[in-house]
């Protein structure tokens, strides 16, 4: 199987490297605008295989996308990171022309790929791409809900002092302030979560998973990189192995949950087609309330994009 990651910028790289390091794809061949990026940071991944004990060949290249034909599965990075004081959605005038070109690009050579979008503002960087691909949806998704969960995956573990590996949780909705992480559907080792932690500490971990992203970008000054891209990395490990796992994704909805004609996070099972089933859970009142505020908040996002009239 090949993989291309396109943008080898920090969440690129480092996605590069776990798909590398993981060891499921024959190679991975990871794409830059920038002269000699990509090809000195595949090369320094390529150089650890010895070390972390992987055959994946990993391949840098600039701009050069005759090196990424028939690609099984390609993860689009590009685009600018957030800084300190912008919110996701700043990134968009800059981000899609990027998000349409790098896809033209991509699908000239590898027709019959899957996209996993990353690029920021994430749910209408998705939605751009797919309008520029014109490809069936189960083939064009975005990475975000794998990112979120972690992160309240991980703050739940150190709230309850146990090891992360036993959390399983859901969250939906947008990449962004409105995500609705679900406490009803959280359990440590099939233990309901609220069993083991209090109201007011889930309520805060709920609050701080939502701006999970905005701390980092705080401390840092940019966007995180090793969460989004082993997640990104995740996602095209299930799909190389046709796991069929189940994850959150941003996927096009059809009907689902009520909601039409936009990209949002909801339950996928994810397999060697892209995504195989969007899963549909029972949602009480007030949970599909705050999944309808968060589709609205991406409808207008996805309303600036139309305004562009960059891609239609
Ligand atoms: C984040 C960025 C990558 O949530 O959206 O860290």
């Amino acid at each position: 199987m090949k993989v291309t990651v396109v943008g080898a910028g920090n969440v690129g790289a480092t996605c590069a490297n776990v798909i590398a390091h993981n060891d499921f794809a024959k190679e991975v061949i990871l794409l830059d605008i920038k002269d000699g990026v990509a090809e000195g940071k595949a090369l320094d991944i390529w150089e650890t295989s010895p070390i972390n004990y992987f055959s994946t060949k990993t391949i840098g290249v600039t701009n050069d996308y005759s090196r990424t034909a028939d690609s099984d599965v390609v993860v689009i990075t590009s685009g600018l990171p957030r800084k300190p004081g912008m919110s996701r959605d700043d990134l968009i005038s800059t981000n899609a022309g990027i998000v349409k070109s790098v896809t033209q690009n991509v699908l000239e050579h590898s027709p019959d790929t899957i996209l996993v979008i990353v690029s920021n503002p994430l749910d209408v960087m998705t939605y751009c791409a797919y309008l520029t691909a014109q490809i069936d949806p189960k083939r064009v998704f975005g990475m975000a809900g794998i990112l979120d969960t972690a992160r309240y995956r991980a703050f739940l573990a150190d709230a309850i002092d146990c090891s992360p590996k036993d959390i399983q949780a859901v969250l939906m909705g947008g990449h962004g302030d409105t995500m609705v992480p679900l406490p009803r559907y959280t359990t440590v080792s099939g233990i309901p979560v609220t069993e083991l932690i209090d109201e007011a500490k889930l309520d805060a971990i709920v609050d701080r998973t939502k701006s999970g992203g905005g701390e980092i970008v705080n401390l840092l000054g940019t966007s995180a990189w090793y969460a989004p891209g082993a997640a990104a990395a995740q996602m095209v490990e299930t799909m190389v192995k046709d796991e069929r796992r189940i994850f959150p994704c941003c996927a096009w909805l059809q009907g689902e949950y009520g909601l039409s004609d936009l990209y949002l996070g909801v339950p996928v099972k994810l397999g060697r087609n892209g995504i195989e089933e969007i899963i549909q859970l029972q949602l009480n009142d007030s949970e599909m309330a705050m999944l309808n505020q968060s589709a609205e908040h991406v409808r207008e996002v996805m309303g600036i994009l139309d305004k562009m009239e960059l891609v239609s």
